[in-house]
Formats: structure tokens, C-alpha cells, sequence
């Protein structure tokens, strides 16, 4: 697949086969990840967390949901059943923003890669507050003090394929 394809196929996906990906795959989407550019070349200020452990998966959206429910009052059902999840954090950036600018940037990556590969996905903001409020969840998945779990991506094998959306983001040109 050329860029530009994975660039236009690339979509969500919300309900996953009990497939997990191979290793292969998860370290080819690690590597196109750690491509990414950053801010200052600060390659430091970002940790990359492979969660695969079932247990561990079900802990953090049941966590997810709980506190969704009591931020909003609505239980949303997380997990889309995806057998990997890639957790992305950052220590603070030399500017406000640029944090979670450099995760995004990782994040994107990973799924243009996953793409390519045949794989489907799914950006994960949702779950992480609650990762990111329980020590006990953030020391069982070894995200090391001082970092902050800022994006996620779940990835597997959709159970029905259905075409990418068509976005539109307004543009002015001067
Ligand atoms: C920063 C960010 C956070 C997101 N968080 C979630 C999430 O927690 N749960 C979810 O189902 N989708 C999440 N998404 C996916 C978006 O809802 C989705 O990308 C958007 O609606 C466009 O649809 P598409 O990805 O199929 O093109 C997130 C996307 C981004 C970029």
C-alpha cells in the first residue's frame, strides 16, 4: 500500500476479532511510532506501554468506564475487544501542548502503519484519565514515574469491514 492509500483508508474500528496481532506487526507499528518527529528531538520525554495481558486490558476499560460514568453519568461500553493496546505517554513539554502535539504525532504514525499492514485500529483518548489517576493501574502496565499517559491506540482485526469516512476540516487560504 502507498502512503497515500494508507492515509485515506486508515478509520476506526469499534468491534474487534479475538485475533491478536502478530509480533512481527506490533514491532513494525513500535518502529514507525518511534519514527515520528518530536519536538527538540526530545525522544526522552516519551514512553511507548504494549499492553496485551487480557486481565490487565479488562482492568483498564472497566476503570475507563466507572470513571466516564461519574464525570457524565452515562456507562459507554469501552472496549471494543482489541487484543493490543498501545499506551503513549509524555513527561511535560517544554511548552504546554507540545506533550501531547509529539504523542499525537506518534500516535498517527502507528496507525498509517497499521494500515499498511492490514491491521485495524482505534485512537484511544477515552480510557486514559483513569490510567493516568490510578497509580496502582499506571505501576501494573510500568509507566514510569513522571510520565503521563496521554493517547492510546487498540489494534487487532475489525469484525466487519466497513469503508473509511470522508472528513472535511474548513480551510481559508489567503
Ligand atoms: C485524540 C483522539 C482521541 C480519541 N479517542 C477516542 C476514544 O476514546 N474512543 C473512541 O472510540 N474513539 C476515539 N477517537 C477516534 C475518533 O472518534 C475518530 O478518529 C473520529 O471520529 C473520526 O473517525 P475515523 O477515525 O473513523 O475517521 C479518538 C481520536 C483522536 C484523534
Amino acid at each position: 500500500m502507498n502512503t497515500l492509500d494508507a492515509i485515506f483508508a486508515r478509520k476506526s474500528t469499534r468491534a474487534y476479532k479475538s485475533e491478536q496481532i502478530s509480533e512481527e506487526a506490533l514491532e513494525t507499528i513500535i518502529k514507525a511510532g518511534c519514527a515520528a518527529p518530536i519536538g527538540m528531538g526530545r525522544y526522552d520525554t516519551l514512553h511507548i506501554t504494549v499492553v496485551q495481558n487480557e486481565e490487565m486490558l479488562t482492568k483498564i476499560y472497566k476503570e475507563a468506564e466507572e470513571s466516564m460514568f461519574k464525570l457524565v453519568g452515562i456507562r459507554k461500553n469501552m472496549d471494543y475487544g482489541a487484543k493490543t493496546m498501545i499506551v503513549v505517554s509524555s513527561m511535560p513539554a517544554y511548552r504546554e501542548g507540545m506533550d501531547a502535539a509529539n504523542v499525537g504525532i506518534v500516535i498517527e504514525n502507528m496507525v498509517i502503519a497499521a494500515t499498511d499492514l492490514g491491521i485495524d485500529s482505534v485512537i484511544l483518548g477515552g480510557p486514559m484519565p483513569a490510567i493516568e489517576k490510578s497509580d496502582e493501574l499506571k505501576n501494573a502496565i510500568g509507566i514510569p514515574d513522571g510520565f503521563t499517559p496521554i493517547l492510546g491506540v487498540a489494534l487487532g482485526y475489525a469484525v466487519e469491514d466497513e469503508p473509511a469516512k470522508v472528513h472535511t476540516i474548513n480551510v481559508n487560504r489567503v
